[in-house]
């Protein structure tokens, strides 16, 4: 049985596909159209569907649209839509929104939002690009069925059914779904059941992306700056996000009147220098989040008196956070969805429909990696090279080599195997580079055209990272900061952040094999078992997929040399 998630409604456009409860494709639609996060999260942009990605998805598992046999969205607009719209079947949209006063409306621009969404079923059928006809054209609204997916319960199932446990808590933490903002819950084997949540407009994810945007970044994006933002600064201001956030009983929590500017002053822009100001908001908002969930989820640990904790939505890709929760909360296990953001509900969406659709599905798949995205060959890499007329040398000893690169203080773009699914490059679309000079951090933010106070992350041997990070376990999903251990920190003092901490990636062989090996190499040849890993991408775009990607991204930045499968490209200087 194929089922098809489907993530379009807001941004990070994505699809996944599930067969029989395994997970064999996911990926974001920003990957194949080169616009990042698929699109902005306005009503407008509502009705595009991630059509690339689920073309992948589609010929990844050999099969066209018409062969899948349920498909899963990941919003429900029924939830939203008064009851008198249901019936009449029309809603009326306005023209010019602002002078507009229509009943029922909290946004003038609802109706189109919903009617985008009540129609996917019919765009995907008709609206498809004329270059995708093979996947998907001969399809018709009744070869599969149709399901609407509630928000919330596809961030919680991204969560909880690939995790590793067969019995958890599960919160998510987001921006916003149809009413819900935070949930709370617990699974059991294949099911989930929700006990409580936080409604709009109370919500942590909105609170970020608004401070986000007063501090001059591109809110649904930049959120993960001010959490680097927030190490340089003091906590000034926690006093006032201590009175716009205020906790309830049960796990609720309301945000009071912001009134940011009176609080905050004037909104940065975009162009303007940061100072301290800058630092002390996004310190006391950081310091602030941490106190409320430390809070709530005390609360869902004595409720549900489980030990381990699931974790998806926005919000849980503040591996900062998630470093609190893990050394200070109540939980003594806890798995974080490493597509936390919306992309990642395509694929809760699929699992959790495929797990009701097959009445006996056991709970058999977990999501060890997240190397789900297109892969090529090195007989699809050569042949691209050689029509490019691109100057390549076909490596004998690939990880031997690259590791003698990278002991030459070189950058390198690292193309190698599936692409990740989720934001995080995590060794198959990466720029590395070595740790061990201390200027490395500047000349890779410089390189990729970076804001100077922009840590980069290591990725460590798994079986070496509890001696370079401490308490260091299993993290192969860049989700959790550790502290860099203070015997080795002047060994990598690249990938150490001013706080002393580092977002550490482990891998082992099974995972990623060359990455793997490349990491083994490199520690033969230096006796450090960890690189600088950071995105294949340049500044606005998103992280390469193809060959094609990557060998325009090589050529029009300033690596030193490109390692795409076997091959080598170098730049001669
Ligand atoms: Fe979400």
């Amino acid at each position: 049985m194929f089922t098809l998630g489907i993530n379009a409604v807001f941004h990070d456009s994505a699809a996944c596909l599930v067969k029989d409860g395994i997970v064999l494709a996911a990926a974001e639609e920003e990957r194949f159209t080169h616009f990042k996060h698929g699109k902005r999260p306005i009503p407008f942009s509502t009705y595009e569907l991630p059509y690339h990605a689920i073309d992948f998805c589609l010929r990844k598992a050999g099969i066209r649209l018409k062969d899948v046999d349920h498909i899963a969205y990941s919003f429900d607009p029924y939830l939203l839509i008064p009851p008198e719209m249901k019936e009449a079947g029309s809603a009326p949209i306005p023209f010019i929104p602002g002078k507009t006063d229509l009943p029922g409306l909290h946004n003038p621009w609802d109706n189109l939002f919903y009617s985008s969404i009540v129609n996917a079923p019919d765009m995907l059928v008709d609206g498809y690009p004329h270059h995708l006809q093979k996947t998907f054209s001969g399809s018709s609204t009744s070869d599969w069925q149709w399901h609407f997916v509630d928000h919330h319960t596809a961030h919680a199932a991204s969560a909880y059914l690939p995790s590793p446990f067969h019995e958890a808590a599960v919160m998510t933490l987001d921006g916003r779904g149809e009413i819900a903002t935070t949930t709370y819950g617990t699974g059991k084997d294949n099911s989930l059941e929700r006990i409580g949540q936080v409604n709009m407009p109370h919500s942590l994810g909105l609170l970020y992306e608004r401070i986000t945007t007063h501090l001059g970044f591109l809110h649904s994006s930049d959120e993960y700056k001010v959490m680097a933002l927030a190490s340089y600064g003091k906590p000034a201001f926690v006093n006032d996000f201590r009175e716009i956030i205020t906790l309830g009983e049960k796990g609720q929590y309301e945000i009071n009147d912001e009134r940011l500017e009176e609080r905050f002053g004037a909104k940065r822009l975009r162009h303007e220098e940061f100072t301290a100001h800058h630092f002390n908001v996004a310190h006391s908002l950081q310091q602030v989040l941490e106190e409320t969930v430390l809070e709530i989820t005390g609360w869902l640990h004595r409720e549900t008196g489980k030990n381990n904790l699931c974790l998806a939505g926005g919000v849980a890709l503040n591996c900062v956070l998630n470093g609190r929760l893990r050394d200070r909360g109540p939980f003594q296990n806890i798995w974080v969805q490493p597509a936390s953001g919306d992309s990642g509900t395509a694929l809760g969406a699929a699992m959790w429909v495929d797990s009701r659709e097959r009445k006996d599905a056991g709970k058999d798949f977990v999501m060890d990696h997240c190397y789900m995205g297109p892969a090529y060959s090195d007989e699809e890499i050569e042949k691209f090279l050689q029509w490019a007329k691109v100057p390549y040398r076909k490596m004998e000893r690939v990880a031997e080599e690259t590791a003698e690169i990278l002991a030459q203080d070189k950058i390198i773009g690292w193309f190698q195997g599936a692409m990740e699914f989720g934001p995080r490059a995590l060794g198959s679309r990466s720029i590395l580079a070595s740790p061990i000079s201390p200027k490395m951090q500047s000349r890779l933010n410089e390189v990729k055209d970076r804001e100077d106070f922009r840590p980069v992350a290591p990725v460590v041997m798994e079986e070496e990272a509890a001696a370079w990070f401490n308490g260091a376990s299993i993290s192969p999903f860049m989700l959790f900061v550790y502290e860099v251990s203070p015997d080795k920190a002047d060994k990598i003092p690249a990938v150490r952040h001013v706080d002393g901490t580092a977002r550490v990636q482990t891998v082992n062989a099974s995972q990623h094999p060359e990455y793997y090996a490349l990491l083994k190499a490199f520690k033969e040849k230096t006796g450090v078992p960890v690189l600088v890993n950071t995105s294949f991408n340049t500044l606005g775009k998103p992280i390469v997929c193809s060959p094609r990607d990557a060998v325009e991204c090589f050529w029009t930045s300033p690596f030193d040399a490109l390692i795409i499968g076997s091959y080598l490209i170098e730049k001669e200087i």
